[in-house]
This record gives structure tokens, sequence and C-alpha cells, in this order.
């Protein structure tokens, strides 16, 4: 057994630990929309349901290493909602392009060829070819750090306010509309989910990803 205080790592270990051990992740390709109207997408694993009263989830935005923020978390202090767009194989080699780091006034929508569906309740954009989106309001984006603050009560510091860089910036958001495929229905009902026909990509450590498949599953 290997043992490590993690004061005695740098934090690129600490990373690496991190996305390894907690896997596999589900991944949320969300999308956003700046105050100007650039749309822009992008995948994050550090993302979990939290509640369904409010039905809420919430995802981790990693401060850059210059100590500013990306611009999902810009997008999402400025406009405050986001949709979050499953991942299958429908839409997985465009959610791995989104990833790269594009300026702030390139719409990834048409980087990535993927189609923009309005939403019904938010300014942010649906991702068509994906099976499955939640149109989501902002509540929180905590920055978590040593000094443990809201960016929201904070944002009047601005974008030029510098953060430790590999902090989390966890945004806490509140589901209010929910679209899935037919394709996913279980048999009979109407708004249930079959485990066995919904077929997501998880991430695992480095650069490698789980695909589901009817053969893995157990009970
Ligand atoms: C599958 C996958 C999962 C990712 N998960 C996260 C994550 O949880 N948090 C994070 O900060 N970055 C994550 N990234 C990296 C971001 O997607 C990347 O930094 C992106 O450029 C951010 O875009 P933005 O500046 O448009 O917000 C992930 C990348 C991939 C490919």
């Amino acid at each position: 057994m290997k043992s490590f205080s993690v004061s005695d790592l740098d934090r690129k270990d600490i990373y690496s630990l991190i996305i390894s051990l907690i896997a596999p992740r589900p991944i949320a390709l969300v999308s956003t929309v700046s105050r100007s109207g650039i749309d822009n997408l992008a995948p994050f694993s550090y993302f979990n349901g939290i509640g369904s009263n409010p039905a809420s989830l919430s995802f981790s935005i990693a401060t850059k290493e210059d100590g500013s923020l990306k611009d999902t978390a810009k997008n999402l202090l400025e406009t405050k909602n986001c949709v979050v767009n499953f991942v299958t194989e429908d839409v997985f080699e465009a959610m791995k392009l989104t990833a790269n780091d594009f300026e702030a006034n390139i719409d990834e929508f048409s980087e990535a060829k993927l189609t923009k569906l309005p939403s019904d309740l938010i300014k942010s954009m649906r991702v068509k070819e994906s099976i499955a989106q939640f149109e989501c309001e902002l509540i929180d984006l905590m920055n978590v750090s040593n000094r443990l603050e809201s960016l929201l009560e904070h944002s009047i510091l601005g974008f030029n306010h510098k953060l430790e860089p590999g902090s989390g910036n966890l945004a806490v958001c509140r589901i209010i509309k929910v679209h899935f495929s037919e394709s996913i229905l279980r048999d009979g009902t109407n708004h249930k989910i079959d485990a066995l026909k919904y077929l997501p990509i998880a991430r695992l450590g480095a650069r490698h990803y789980l695909k589901s498949s009817i053969d893995n599953f157990i009970q």
C-alpha cells in the first residue's frame, strides 16, 4: 500500500490521483451563453446530481493556471443559466473537441459541428445531437480554496480578480426543464428512462473513457 500526505504532492499529481480514483465519472457537456450572446460548450466530469427538491445538480470548473476563470464560469456569472447535455456515442467525438481552450469569442457549436436547439425557458442553447438535456438556472458558484467564498457574492471583484490555480468553482444549479429522446423511454411509461437503452460514456483517469454496453450490465 502506498500512502502520501497531500501536502507532499504537487498539484498535478493530486489532480491525477483524484481523476484516476474517483471514476468512472458521468460527463456533462455544458452549454452557456455570454452577456454578448456568444454560445459556449465544454465538458465537465466533476459532475453529479444533488437532490430532487429542488431538482439540482453540480459540476466543478477548475481555476486556470493564471488564476482566471474558464469561459463557462464567466458565462454562468454573467447570464446565470446553462444546459447540461448528456454524452453518449452520438456526441463523444464532438464533446472532446469542445474541451479545447478556444478564445471566448469562438462559438464552440460551430467548431464541434453540433446543432443549436433553442431552450424553452433559458437563453443557453441545447445540443440537438445529445440524447438528453437539462435546462438549468444557477443557484450559486462557490470557489473552494483556502478562502471559501461565493463567486456570485464576490463577482463585484470583476474577472481580473485572481483565484488559486486549480481551485474548484462549484456550480450549483436548479434543473428547470428536462428533455430526452423517446429512444431511451422505458416501455409503458411516460417519463422513465430505460437503463438498458441509455448508454452513457463515462470518464476514467488520463484520457480514458468507458463505454456502457448491455453485455456489461450486472444486477
Ligand atoms: C471528458 C472531459 C471532462 C472534463 N471535466 C472537467 C471538469 O470537471 N472540470 C474542469 O474544470 N475541466 C474539465 N475538463 C476540461 C474543460 O472541458 C476545458 O478546460 C474546457 O476548455 C473549458 O472550456 P471553457 O473555457 O469554454 O469553459 C474536462 C475535459 C474533458 C475532455
